[in-house]
């Protein structure tokens, strides 16, 4: 089991420890866990987000445990240099192309929800998020007008092949759960919008069992906060998948809580909290590490298939939430190694 430790920028070595704490309590055999640097850590120590040593282990490894990458003083560097860099390219080097943000209301913590607590508790559900494409990977730039001032654009688009085959990734998680699946898009207005329905309706053909609806991503961002109970599966794009993710995040109470897993084809996963740095909070023991605790747990059922002590973890953080331990995101005051031992002791 070998396992590379990517803990970033921020908060994202404060949360990573607690996840890693976690991990080596459960003395799974076999498990070797490999650090590596990234995002604005890593520029600072090699002058590049994503070094290729960390690339290497990133090959070499059978999952990886992501904190998050993020530093406001990398922002004026060149693109390709920026911390962001180091998440974005991993996805792509590794075909991750499949990121599974679930997000469900845990019992107790439905009065934290942005919603009415009777909204709050009916949600369970999964957005399948495409990784590997949209307006994410286009081509992209800046130029300079004739008059002086600047134009950017990135170029937004989905191939049929890409669109396939999230979609079969949907359909297959809709045919594990309540068998409903809801195709967002914008294909009212944009033609890479018009293939990726027309895609998700074809690939439908084969899963007869599954009840398919289609939603414009305005109206599911309306909905999303209106009636959540009513969605299972949500299969969406990229840039979509990412606005919809942290805005499901407040309807369960916190973005503390979220946690996903990239996936390829195989079993090799990258696993990491939906939340980013958090430059505000960072390096004061304040982060809510729940997130990437619960992505350490999705880490060992999709690369492992350790459903036991994957379920084990979710119990334990389950319980600490049930018993009270809240941080500050969720209107207490446990401090990020506090949380880590709450669910340590609940394990
Ligand atoms: P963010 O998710 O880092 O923070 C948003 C807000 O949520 C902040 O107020 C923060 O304090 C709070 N928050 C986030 N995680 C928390 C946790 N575990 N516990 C308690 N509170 C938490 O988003 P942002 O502020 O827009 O971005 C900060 C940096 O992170 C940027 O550089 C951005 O590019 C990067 N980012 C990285 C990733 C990633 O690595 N996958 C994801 C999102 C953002
Ligand atoms: C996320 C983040 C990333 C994204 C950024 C940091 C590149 O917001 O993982 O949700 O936009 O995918
Ligand atoms: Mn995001």
């Amino acid at each position: 089991m070998k396992i590379a430790v990517f803990a970033g920028d921020g908060i994202g070595p404060e949360v990573t420890a607690q996840a890693v704490r976690v991990l080596n309590a459960l003395d799974l055999p076999g498990l070797e866990l490999i650090e590596g640097d990234v995002g604005g850590a890593a520029w600072r120590k090699h002058g590049h987000p994503l070094p290729e040593a960390t690339l290497a282990i990133a090959h070499a490894a059978d999952a990886i445990l992501f904190g998050a990458v993020g530093d406001f003083d990398c922002d004026n560097l060149e693109r390709h240099l920026r911390p962001e860099q180091a998440i974005l390219g991993l996805r792509k080097e590794l075909g991750l192309f499949a990121n599974l943000r679930p997000a469900t209301v845990f019992k107790g913590l439905e009065d934290m929800s942005s919603l009415k607590s009777e909204i709050a508790l009916a949600i369970d559900l999964l957005i399948v998020r495409e990784l590997n494409g949209d307006v994410y990977f286009g081509d992209k730039g800046i130029e300079t007008l004739a008059d002086g001032s600047r134009r950017g654009w990135d170029m937004m688009s989905y191939s049929e092949a890409e669109v396939r085959r999230i979609a079969h990734v949907g359909f297959r998680a809709a045919q594990g759960r309540r068998g409903k699946l809801c195709s967002v898009d914008k294909a009212n207005v944009l033609e890479t919008s018009q293939v990726w329905r027309d895609t998700v309706i074809a690939v439908s053909a084969e899963y007869p069992d599954v009840e398919l609806s289609h939603m414009y991503v305005d109206n599911a961002a309306m909905q999303l906060v209106k009636n959540p109970g009513a969605f299972d599966v949500v299969v969406t794009g990229n840039l979509f998948g990412d606005i919809l993710s942290d805005q499901a995040s407040m309807c369960v109470g916190s973005i503390g809580l979220l946690a996903s897993a990239a996936l390829a084809e195989g079993t090799k996963g990258l696993y990491e909290p939906i939340h980013g740095s958090a430059p505000d909070i960072a390096g004061q023991d304040k982060a809510n590490p729940m997130a990437t605790i619960l992505s350490a747990a999705m880490l060992l059922r999709h690369s492992f298939g350790l459903e036991a002590p994957a379920a084990r973890i979710e119990a334990a953080v389950a319980k600490a939430l049930a018993d009270g331990i809240r941080g500050g995101d969720l209107g207490g005051s446990a401090g990020t190694r506090e949380i880590g031992d709450a669910v340590l002791a609940r394990l």
